[in-house]
């Protein structure tokens, strides 16, 4: 393995080419421990925890594994069409480390969202036959009845898809129903209930598997996940 130089360290965590991370260098704009560092070639005998560029310190991690409250009126696109990027809300360094989102929420629907550049662990999160099951929080625009939980929780056909899709589990709440689904089609849950004959106002992502919705972030806010959140997906 090549020895890791500070230009190759600042590269594999999204600063950029070496060459551009060897100007970040050169700009005096790198720090570590307090110190600025002048050299862009300099050894490192390990990877720090933490580096400080341009004012702001940061985690030397190269393996992304991030947890978004999306707000409502953004696109889970790097090419949006009708609003803002969900991936505007993410440090820009984190596109140059490829990171994608493991699945969608629709532009109008908010709640969290799980990311990484890391294929096994979107795949995991993604595939419906890994049983990682997800948890909305819906309010309705009319009455839910026990007929439409009924149908919901006997499967529904959805057009254009194969088989039905049925809701894991329903809890009805003050206001709100939460639904449990296991795979993540299109408008899944918005089909779903218009399917049994009402309509979804909001939408709410409130848990991925086991991994909910840190409340404490905030909309747009974001954190990495914690090791004991992704060995519980993986
Ligand atoms: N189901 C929907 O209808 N929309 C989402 O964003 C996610 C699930």
């Amino acid at each position: 393995m090549p020895a890791l130089t500070l230009d190759r360290l600042l590269a594999s965590i999204g600063f950029g080419s070496r060459k551009e991370a060897r100007a970040l260098v050169r700009m005096g704009l790198v720090e570590l421990d307090g110190n600025v560092l002048d050299d862009p070639f300099m050894e490192l005998k390990e990877r720090p925890e933490n580096i400080t560029v341009n004012g702001e310190e940061v985690p030397t991690v190269e393996k992304l594994y991030v947890m978004l409250h999306k707000p409502v009126d953004f696109e889970c696109s790097h090419h949006p069409r009708d609003h803002r990027s969900v991936y505007e809300l993410l440090p820009d360094r984190f596109s140059a480390m490829g990171i994608q989102s493991a699945g969608r929420l629709d532009a109008d629907s908010s709640g969290i969202i799980l990311f990484s550049n890391q294929g096994d662990f979107i795949h995991k999160v993604e595939s419906p036959k890994k049983g990682c099951l997800k948890r909305y929080r819906v309010t309705l625009a009319r009455e839910f009845t026990e007929a439409q939980e009924k149908e919901l929780l006997a499967g529904v056909m959805l057009k254009d898809e194969r088989r039905p899709v049925l809701a894991r589990e329903i809890v009805r709440e003050e206001g709100s129903v939460v639904i449990t689904i296991g795979e993540g089609l299109y408008h899944q849950v918005r089909r779903m209930f218009a399917a049994v004959g009402n309509h979804v106002e909001t939408l709410e992502r409130i848990s991925i598997g086991p991994v909910v919705l840190d409340e404490s972030l905030g909309e747009g806010g974001w954190r990495f996940l914690t090791e004991a959140e992704i060995a519980s997906l993986m």
